[in-house]
């Protein structure tokens, strides 16, 4: 059995960050009900001339150059995004032309929020059978892109970014232990992008209480899986949508908050961005390092859900 993980991360998030306050001036809305209901203070936006191949380019450049891994060494390269630039060509074919990769297979996957983590077992998959060594992925949204900006229940919730990774084989005892990947089609209508208008759609209540409880279950099932017990983990990485739901997964782990990756308050909802990006950024303040045991766990539109267990 190979051992498969993480070989290198990448990030970009745009430069313009649009706070609360700003909210406070386009919508009938709060910061104190926004950070109260959601933990979001701020969130970035990308201009009109930046799309979501713009973005998930630099996370991906940024991975590869981390992982120390050649380009003519990637083997697949799979984006993991619900707002694409285009219904066809692929983000992914995008990706592989704009790096200069060979002319690897490429294919867009799309899981909505959970996303990241159905683009790193199917990578995982790959490698681990022999097929591919180095596979590229990539978690993006522009979710400002059909966001209905006069709807004030979804406008706060969401923001703009990319996060990446190159997948190969690691050391024996690190990568992944164990996953566990699932989907509810009948929830789709509490969740959609809606084809007349464009626009994001959202039964939030729903979405809510669907998420409470699918969050804190799978993080539990990887973990047991993995033959941890919860005291065995280092860090939670939770789908970043709602402090509200990340703690209640935080609590059904009895796991402390400052073991609770949570960088809502920045970025907001970023989607299939937000694992890897939460990521990075505990990576960078040294919380999480090389050897920890991490659940990295997520749901989103479909409804889907995902969660890893791993080694980092
Ligand atoms: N500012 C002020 N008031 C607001 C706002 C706002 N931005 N948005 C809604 N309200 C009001 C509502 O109008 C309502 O007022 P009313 O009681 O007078 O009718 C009140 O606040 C309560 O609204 P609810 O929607 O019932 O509030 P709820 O407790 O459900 O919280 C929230 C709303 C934060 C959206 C919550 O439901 C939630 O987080 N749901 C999950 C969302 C989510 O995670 N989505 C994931 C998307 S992932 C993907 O795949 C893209």
């Amino acid at each position: 059995m190979k051992n498969v993980g993480v070989l290198g991360l990448g990030i970009y998030v745009p430069d313009k960050v649009f706070t609360n306050f700003d909210f406070e001036k386009i919508l009938d809305t709060s910061d104190e009900w926004i950070t109260e209901m959601t933990g979001i203070k701020e969130r970035r936006f990308a201009e009109d001339d930046m799309d979501t191949s713009d973005m998930a380019v630099l996370a991906a450049s940024e991975a590869i150059e981390n992982s120390g891994v050649a380009k003519e060494d990637i083997d697949l390269v799979i984006v993991a995004t619900s707002t694409g630039d285009h219904r066809f060509p692929s983000v992914a074919n995008l990706v592989q032309d704009r790096l200069g990769l060979r002319n690897v297979p490429s294919m867009d996957q799309l899981a909505a929020c959970t996303g990241f983590i159905y683009s790193m077992v199917t990578a995982s998959q790959f490698i681990e059978a022999g097929t591919y060594k180095n596979v590229l992925i990539v978690g993006v949204d522009k979710l400002s892109k059909i966001t209905d900006f006069t709807d004030r229940s979804t406008a706060v919730l969401f923001g703009d970014g990319a996060g990446a990774a190159v997948i190969g084989e690691v050391d024996e005892g690190f990568g992944i232990k164990s996953f566990e990947l699932g989907s509810k089609g009948s929830g789709a209508p509490h969740l959609y992008d809606d084809a007349e208008t464009g626009k994001l759609q959202m039964n939030g209540r729903e979405v809510f209480k669907f998420a409470v409880r699918q969050m804190g279950e799978s993080s539990v099932n990887v973990t047991e899986k993995a033959g941890f017990e919860a005291d065995d983990i280092d860090m939670l990485v939770p789908h970043q949508a709602n402090i509200r739901i990340m703690d209640a997964a935080r609590e059904r782990m009895n796991m402390p908050k400052d073991k609770m990756s949570c960088t809502i308050d920045k970025y907001g909802n970023t989607s299939a961005a937000s694992i890897p990006l939460s990521i990075h950024h505990e990576l960078k303040n040294g919380k999480i390092k090389a050897g920890d045991n991490l659940v990295l766990v997520g749901f989103g539109g479909g409804l889907t859900w995902g969660a890893i267990c791993l080694t980092w």
